[in-house]
C-alpha cells in the first residue's frame, strides 16, 4: 500500500468542539475518510488528546496543531513509505511520535489516520470493513445495541449522578428487531417522562435527560416503559446496563449518590440491591479508577451475576488490560478505540480479552462525529456488545443503520455470543 496524500482539517463534532476530519489517498483507488471523537469522561490513562490551548479559539479546544501534525510530519512519512498492513502504518505513526502517550503528535490526530488507513487496506482487499476487521479465529457477529436512553452525570446538566441507563434487547430475534425494541421503548420512555411532568431534553448521547436524583427512580421509570412497549424485561427480552462512571462521583475515597456519601463497600451493596431489584445485566464504571481494591471486591461479590466492565480504569490499553485480567478485577473491558489511539492496538486488546474469557463492548465517545467505524469495529470482531448512544441524533443513529445495512447484506448471527 502506498498514501498519496494525507490531509486533515478542523471540523466539528456533535458537541460543538473541533475535532478532525482525516482523508487518505491511496495508490490506485478511492480517497478513505475518517471523524475522530472526543469523550467529556475520560479516563486520566487515556492516549492524549493534543488540543491547542488557545483561549482565542473555541476556548482552547482547537485542534489546529493535531491537524497540522497530519498534514506535516505523518503526510511526510506516510507518503514516503509502502505499508504491508495496517500494523506497520499503526507503527509508524507510534513511532514518529515517540511518546507513550501519543501526546507529541496527538492521539487525535494518530487515530484519525489509522481508521482512514484501516479503510484504504479494506478497500484495496476489496472487503467490508468489517470483514477485512475481523482477527484470525474470531466470528463476525452482529453486536446487541446498548441505547443510552437517560443520561446524567458529565453528559447532562441535571443532578442525576449516574451517567448512562442503557436499554440492551437482549433476546431480540434480529439486530433490525432489536433497533426497533430500542426505538420503542425510547418513545415509551418519553411518554412516561412526560407524564411525569419531567422534561425530555437530550444529553450529549441523546438520552432523556430528567430532574430525577436517584438511580433506582430512573430504573424503575425504564422498567415501565419496557413494558408499555410490549417488552419483557430481562435478558430473554429487554434488559438495562449501567454506566455510572462513578470516577466522576468519587471524591476524598467516597462515592456521593443522591446526597448520600457511600463507603466503596456501601457503593457495592448498592449495586447488589439494584441487581436484584432490576433487569440489570450489566454495569460499567462501577467504582472509580483509582480503587482497584474495590473492582475486586466487586467482582468478587457481582461477578457471577452481572458483567463488568471497564472503562476508565481499563482505557483500552493492552498493558493495562494484561494486568487487570491477572488480578480478576472486571469481567469485560469497554473497548475505545480513541482511548489507546490507534486501530491496531484496540484489536490487541480485544484478542487479550477474547483469550482471558472476558466480553468486549465497543463503544463510542459523546463527543461524536457521523463516522461509522465503530459499527464495523463491532460487527467484525464479533464481540456481541455496542454503546453507541440513544435512537437519536443523527452521529448516533448513524451507527445504528450502519449496523441495519450490514445485516440486510450479509447473512451473520446476532446476540451476545
Ligand atoms: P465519554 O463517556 O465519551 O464522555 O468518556 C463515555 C463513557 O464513559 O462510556
Ligand atoms: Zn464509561
Amino acid at each position: 500500500m502506498r498514501f498519496e496524500s494525507v490531509r486533515a482539517v478542523e471540523i466539528l463534532d456533535s458537541r460543538s468542539r473541533p475535532t478532525l476530519a482525516v482523508t487518505l489517498a491511496p495508490a490506485g483507488g478511492p480517497p478513505v475518510r475518517a471523524g475522530v471523537p472526543s469523550g467529556a469522561s475520560t479516563g486520566t490513562r487515556e492516549a492524549v488528546e493534543r488540543r491547542d490551548g488557545d483561549p482565542a479559539r473555541y476556548g482552547g479546544k482547537g485542534v489546529l496543531g493535531a491537524v497540522g501534525a497530519v498534514n506535516g510530519e505523518i503526510a511526510d512519512a506516510l507518503t514516503a513509505g509502502e505499508f504491508t498492513d495496517l500494523a506497520a502504518v499503526d507503527q509508524t505513526l507510534i513511532d514518529l511520535d515517540g511518546t507513550p502517550t501519543k501526546s507529541r503528535l496527538g492521539a487525535n490526530a494518530i487515530v484519525g489516520v489509522s481508521m482512514a488507513a484501516a479503510r484504504a487496506f479494506a478497500q484495496a482487499a476489496g472487503l467490508p470493513l468489517w470483514r477485512y476487521l475481523t482477527p484470525e479465529g474470531a466470528t463476525p457477529r452482529l453486536p446487541v445495541p446498548h441505547f443510552n436512553v437517560l443520561n446524567g452525570g458529565a453528559h447532562a446538566p441535571n443532578r442525576l449522578d449516574f451517567q448512562e441507563f442503557m436499554i440492551a434487547p437482549v433476546g431480540a430475534p434480529s439486530l433490525a428487531e432489536a433497533v426497533r425494541a430500542g426505538a420503542e421503548v425510547y418513545a415509551a420512555l418519553r411518554r412516561r417522562l412526560t407524564d411525569r411532568g419531567l422534561a425530555t431534553g437530550l444529553g450529549d448521547e441523546g438520552g432523556f435527560a430528567p430532574e430525577i436524583d436517584a438511580p433506582e427512580d430512573v430504573l424503575a421509570v425504564i422498567v415501565e416503559a419496557i413494558g408499555d412497549a410490549g417488552y419483557t424485561p430481562g435478558k430473554g427480552g429487554v434488559a438495562i446496563a449501567l454506566d455510572p462512571a462513578a470516577s466522576e462521583f468519587y471524591r476524598e475515597g467516597a462515592y456521593h449518590v443522591a446526597g448520600q456519601v457511600l463507603s466503596t463497600d456501601n457503593m457495592i451493596a448498592r449495586y447488589e440491591e439494584i441487581a436484584t431489584r432490576f433487569p440489570v445485566w450489566s454495569i460499567e464504571d462501577g467504582l472509580a479508577e483509582s480503587d482497584w481494591d474495590g473492582w475486586a471486591r466487586l467482582r468478587e461479590r457481582l461477578g457471577e451475576r452481572v458483567q463488568l466492565v471497564g472503562d476508565d480504569i481499563l482505557v483500552t490499553n493492552p498493558t493495562i488490560v494484561a494486568d487487570a485480567i491477572g488480578r480478576n478485577v472486571a469481567t469485560a473491558a469497554l473497548i475505545k478505540v480513541n482511548q489507546v489511539g490507534s486501530v491496531t492496538e484496540t484489536l490487541d486488546t480485544m484478542r487479550l480479552c477474547r483469550q482471558a474469557g472476558w466480553a468486549q463492548m465497543v463503544s463510542h465517545r459523546s463527543g461524536e462525529t457521523e463516522d461509522t467505524f465503530i459499527a464495523d469495529l463491532a460487527v467484525g470482531t464479533g464481540c456481541g456488545q455496542l454503546k453507541t448512544g440513544a435512537p437519536a441524533r443523527g452521529e448516533r443513529v448513524a451507527k445504528y443503520n450502519r449496523l441495519i445495512e450490514i445485516e440486510a447484506g450479509d447473512t451473520l448471527p446476532y446476540g451476545l455470543g
